[in-house]
């Protein structure tokens, strides 16, 4: 499909997510009563759910736009706004006995995300930023010749880490590091990639511009919680 007609439905998307926000922007396990009382019918409808039946529905989002577009019947317009093809990707070798003790979804998480980023065989170090343990640092550091920085603030979490990578004998640097601090951009500095899974709001922000202001070769981010922002509005 031409970029133009992406452009034409992701408007048209967007416009119905700006319409409908107060159907969908109420937050999960933050309310007592169910939060749209403009729609006694639907609360009547959720309320009839067990959580089995509304695991069946979270599973099955077009159905649940189905439903919805019983009371809203714009809403039925949502599974063709959404259809987008999938992303060609070449499949990365990586090593199962490095997802031991990593959360299902978070490894097949990673995997898609290694699947997606263009690798250059001159990169000698990435940027694990945000890095948690480690876990997507590992499989870089077991599947590219390069060396890894990963960078997180939680002392715990860089222990753990850097004891997996000296194990297993895997070039992990772990640097335990405020995201915001002038240190880090040290680290940054070092780097020629870039990579961010799972850095929320402010912290993706951060590091695309200082890693932009770096000047690094390239940069993958795969940000989270858009809404974790000191600013008023996230600025994409
Ligand atoms: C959602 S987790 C993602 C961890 C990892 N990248 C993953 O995908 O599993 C976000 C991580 O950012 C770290 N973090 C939060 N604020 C930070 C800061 N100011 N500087 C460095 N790391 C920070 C947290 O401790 C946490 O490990």
């Amino acid at each position: 499909m031409p970029n133009s007609l992406y452009l034409v439905q992701f408007k048209q998307l967007t416009e119905l997510l700006v319409e409908y926000q107060w159907l969908w922007r109420p937050m999960p396990m933050a309310h007592a009563r169910l939060p749209w009382s403009s729609c006694p019918e639907l609360c009547e409808w959720l309320s009839t759910l067990d959580i089995s039946q509304a695991a069946q529905w979270k599973a099955a989002p077009n159905q649940v736009a189905e439903q919805l577009a019983k009371w809203w019947p714009a809403l039925a317009a949502i599974p063709r706004l959404t259809d987008v093809p999938e992303a060609k990707m070449a499949a990365v070798a990586m090593d199962e006995r490095l997802g031991v003790g990593v959360p299902g979804r978070k490894w097949a998480q990673i995997r898609a995300y290694l699947s997606a980023v263009p690798t250059q065989p001159s990169t000698q170090r990435y940027l694990e930023w945000c890095a948690g343990k480690g876990y997507l640092g590992r499989a870089v550091a077991a599947s590219t010749p390069a060396r890894v920085d990963s960078l997180e603030w939680q002392q715990a979490l860089c222990e753990q880490g850097q004891a997996y990578a000296e194990q297993h004998q895997l070039p992990i640097q772990f640097h335990h590091l405020d995201a915001f601090s002038e240190a880090a951009l040290s680290v940054i500095h070092r780097c020629d990639h870039a990579l961010a899974l799972h850095a929320c709001g402010d912290l993706h922000v951060h590091l695309l511009r200082q890693a932009v202001a770096a000047d690094l070769n390239a940069i993958s981010v795969s940000p989270c919680c858009y809404q974790l922002i000191t600013g008023k509005t996230y600025q994409p």
